[in-house]
């Protein structure tokens, strides 16, 4: 970790009293921890306005008894390899699996695969979980 600087913040007593109640039900251990997981929440949104670098996951939950639905899904994660770094598949029951894809390329790369893959007829839910590459949240 790198060293550590302090700064103080002037707050509304109200929006205080707002953060706290946020870091209590988000199991925050500080408020400094609280504080810096917003400052990277941001750093990492503007990496992906930006066109920078980035890391993420698409998930995908589907039912495989659906007709070509698997061909298709994987045709798809054949054509975009070049982002795709690992894929993960989990039987979640007798019929539905669960996918987890984790990218790192641009972001229009990984809005565009996920936008693919979750607009795939028979596919239930698609999600693409926006992170980091980490070198920016330093
Ligand atoms: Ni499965």
């Amino acid at each position: 970790m790198s060293e550590l600087s302090r700064f103080g913040v002037s707050l509304e007593k109200g929006l205080l009293v707002k953060f706290d109640q946020l870091i209590k039900k988000k199991n925050c251990a500080n408020r400094s921890e609280a504080f810096r997981d917003l400052i990277r929440q941001e750093l990492i949104k503007e990496e992906w306005q930006g066109g920078k670098e980035i890391a993420g996951a698409v998930i995908l939950i589907y039912d495989h008894h659906k007709r070509e639905l698997v061909n298709k899904l994987t045709d798809i994660q054949h054509n975009h390899q070049t982002i795709i770094i690992s894929t993960q598949h989990i039987h979640l029951d007798h019929n539905n699996c669960l996918e987890i894809i984790a990218v790192k390329g641009t972001p229009k790369e990984a809005k565009e695969l996920a936008d693919t893959l979750t607009s795939v007829k028979g596919v239930k839910h698609g999600t693409l979980s926006m992170s980091s590459t980490g070198k920016a949240i330093d």
